[in-house]
């Protein structure tokens, strides 16, 4: 049977095919088609998987908002202190005394976006603001919302998924692009499929415009566990909810309590894994792929890796994609990181 954690060997999925995060789908029809093939390559693998955007169906991403409000999950009141003291050095950088557009990847509430929205309209009274996602439902309620809330915002969504490629429409002459990708998105790629993003965005881009990128760090694992092993269970009941959304979708007669949430540090890799771990031994029917998954006790499925870097890695990262490092911020404790890189 295979442990959790095991650093020996890495849980890498071939990247020519759906990873943990890659490949998000867009309609109905393909969301169907890409959980049937994944679930069908993932519960059938030796070890078992099941790939990370399968968490975010409605009940998955409100679990996910309660998730960025826990005491423990620290990432994202970090990343918004950090945003909060940089936003109007960060959008200076940016613009570098030019017009500002922001684009942002994977939008989602866009929460943490208002601080440098604000910036950027105290700075120069309007701002466009591009969100990309691969919801359009969800642009439509940011583009309301912020649109209401922060006069001078004015907000084109793009329905995008930009793990795809990215193409921008052009800048006009003397304004600047600056792309958000922040929240950690980032680390729930394999390091492979995260280059390639990165490298992606790079190549979308124009002399002078930067990327904002938002990375967790590396820290000591008592504070990494809790943030994905809280307290009040919200993150076990967002695991979990993966296990109800192939019941519905699939047919498939999992049942809640035989699995328990695992969150583990796997040091050698540097990242946070989530696994369904089997109580029992059982089998479990997924009814529309007319598929039997035997599980022994103790065995898990793979849900998710949360990479976490050491102090350096981000500029790297965006360093390796082309962008020229510009200034990296943290907080006091060190514990997320915000990296700006500039296409020279
Ligand atoms: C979306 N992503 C950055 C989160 C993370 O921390 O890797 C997803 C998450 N998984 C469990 N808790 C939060």
């Amino acid at each position: 049977m295979d442990g959790i954690g095991e650093p020996t060997v890495p849980h890498q999925h071939p990247t020519d095919r759906m990873t943990i995060t890659a490949d998000l789908p867009i309609s109905n029809t393909q969301v169907a088609d890409s959980i049937a093939s994944a679930v069908s390559e993932g519960l059938v693998s030796r070890r078992k998987w099941l790939p990370a955007w399968l968490f975010y169906d409605d009940e998955g991403s409100r679990l996910f908002d309660r998730i960025t409000e826990l005491p423990e999950y620290y990432l994202t009141r970090t990343e918004r202190s950090i945003l909060a003291a940089r936003a109007g050095t960060i959008v200076g950088e940016a613009a570098q005394g030019e017009l500002l557009r922001v684009v942002e990847l994977g939008a989602g509430s866009a929460d943490k976006t208002r601080l440098l929205l604000a910036a950027a309209t105290a700075r120069q009274g309007t701002v466009l603001y591009e969100p990309v996602d691969v919801s359009a439902s969800a642009l439509a309620e940011a583009k309301e919302r912020i649109e209401s809330e922060i006069p001078g915002v004015q907000v084109a969504p793009r329905v995008l998924d930009y793990t795809q490629g990215f193409e921008l429409d052009p800048a006009v002459p003397g304004e600047r692009r600056l792309v958000l990708y922040i929240g950690s998105s980032i680390g729930n790629f394999e390091p492979v499929e995260a280059a390639r993003l990165l490298e992606g965005v790079y190549a979308g881009l124009a002399p002078g415009d930067t990327l904002l990128l938002g990375t967790d760090l590396v820290k000591d694992e008592a504070t990494l566990l809790a943030a994905y092993n809280d307290a009040a269970g919200v993150t076990a009941a967002f695991n979990k909810n993966m296990l109800t959304r192939l019941n519905r979708e699939l047919d498939a007669d999992f049942d809640l309590d035989a699995f328990a949430h695992r969150a583990v540090w796997n040091t050698v890799h540097s990242r946070i894994e989530m696994h369904l771990e089997s109580r029992i031994d059982q089998t479990v029917r997924l009814a529309v792929l007319d598929l039997d998954v035997d599980f022994a006790m103790g065995e898990t499925i793979h849900t998710e890796n949360s990479y976490k870097y050491l102090p350096g890695r981000p500029q790297a990262m965006i360093g390796a994609a082309g962008f020229s490092p510009i200034a990296c911020w943290t907080d006091e404790q060190k514990r997320f990181a915000v990296s700006l890189g500039r296409v020279e």
